[in-house]
C-alpha cells in the first residue's frame, strides 16, 4: 500500500466523528452528500432531537420523489412517507403521498443523543454507506386513522398529512402496540369489505378504476445503523464513530384504483 492510500484510507476512516460534547446540544442536523442507486449524488439531511427522542432522514431522488423516515423511539414506532411526483397531462394528481408505519426494532439506528453528537469534518465527501443491508418486504394489510394516530405516535399527524387514505401499517406490528395498551379503534383492516380474497397486481391490470395490490420500493440510502467503540489510554472503549448502512423495503397494499400505482405498470 502507497503511503497516499494509506493516508486516504485513515482520512476515510476518521471523516466522521462523535465529538464527545458534554454541553447540552439536544437538536442537531446534518447534512451529508451520498451517492444514490443510479449512481446521482443528492443531499440527505439527518435530524434528531434527543429530548423528543426521534431521529429523521430526508432524501430527494433523481426522479424527484422525496422520502422522509422518522424513528420515535419513545413509541417504538418508525414512519416512512414517500412523495410520489404525479403526471398530471396523465390524469394524476401533482403528487401522491405514502406513508407507511411499522415497529422500531432496538438496534435499528443509533438513538438519538448520539445523533445529535454526531459531527462530520468534511462535508464535500459524498458517502456510500459501509454496509448494504437487504431488501425487507412488508405485506401492509391495515390502515391508519389520520385523525386517532396520535394514539400512537405524535409525529403521524405532521408526517402523514398528505397522505390521508394512504397510511399503511402490519398487523403484526398492530398486535405489538395493542398490547402495548395503544387504541385499537384508530387501526383497520384492508380490504375494508372484509374479504380478503387477494387482489391482481396493479402492474398486470389494466383498468384504472379496479382495485389492485400495488408495490412500491424505497431504500433508506445512508443512515448511521451501529456505534463504533475506540480503545485509548483509558480503561474502557469509548464511543468514537458510527457504522453507517443502507437499507431497502418493499411494501405491499392495497390501492383503491389501479391509477393510484401508476409507477407500478412496467415491473
Ligand atoms: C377516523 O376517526 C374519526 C374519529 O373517530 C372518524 O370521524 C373518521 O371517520 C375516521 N376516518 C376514517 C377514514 O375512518
Amino acid at each position: 500500500m502507497s503511503p497516499s492510500s494509506v493516508f486516504s484510507v485513515s482520512v476515510r476512516v476518521s471523516v466522521l466523528l462523535l465529538a464527545l460534547l458534554l454541553s447540552g446540544s439536544v437538536c442537531a442536523e446534518l447534512k451529508v452528500l451520498v451517492r444514490l442507486d443510479d449512481g446521482q449524488i443528492s443531499a440527505e439531511t439527518l435530524e434528531s432531537d434527543s429530548e423528543r427522542d426521534i431521529i429523521s432522514v430526508e432524501l430527494r431522488h433523481t426522479d424527484g420523489t422525496l422520502t422522509t423516515f422518522l424513528a420515535d423511539f419513545k413509541r417504538h414506532v418508525k414512519i416512512l412517507r414517500v412523495l410520489v411526483l404525479g403526471e398530471p397531462e396523465r390524469g394524476q394528481t401533482q403528487y401522491q403521498g405514502l406513508c407507511f408505519i411499522s415497529r422500531l426494532e432496538h438496534g435499528e439506528i443509533i438513538p438519538s443523543e448520539a445523533m445529535v453528537r454526531l459531527r462530520q469534518k468534511n462535508p464535500h465527501v459524498v458517502r456510500t454507506a459501509e454496509e448494504k443491508r437487504g431488501l425487507e418486504r412488508m405485506s401492509m394489510n391495515m390502515a391508519v386513522n389520520l385523525t386517532l394516530s396520535w394514539h400512537l405516535s405524535a409525529h403521524i399527524r405532521s408526517m402523514c398529512r398528505d397522505a390521508q387514505d394512504f397510511i399503511y401499517t402490519r398487523e403484526q406490528d398492530v398486535k405489538y402496540w395493542l398490547e402495548k395498551g395503544v387504541e385499537g379503534s384508530i387501526f383497520k383492516a384492508f380490504p375494508q369489505n372484509g374479504k380478503n380474497a387477494a387482489l391482481p397486481r396493479c402492474s398486470a391490470t389494466a383498468d384504472p378504476w379496479q382495485p389492485c395490490s400495488c408495490s412500491y420500493t424505497v431504500r433508506l440510502e445512508w443512515y448511521p445503523c451501529m456505534l463504533k467503540y475506540c480503545r485509548g489510554h483509558g480503561p474502557s472503549p469509548y464511543k468514537c464513530g458510527i457504522k453507517s448502512c443502507s437499507k431497502a423495503y418493499r411494501f405491499d397494499f392495497h390501492t383503491p384504483r389501479k391509477q393510484q400505482c401508476m409507477w407500478d405498470e412496467e415491473s
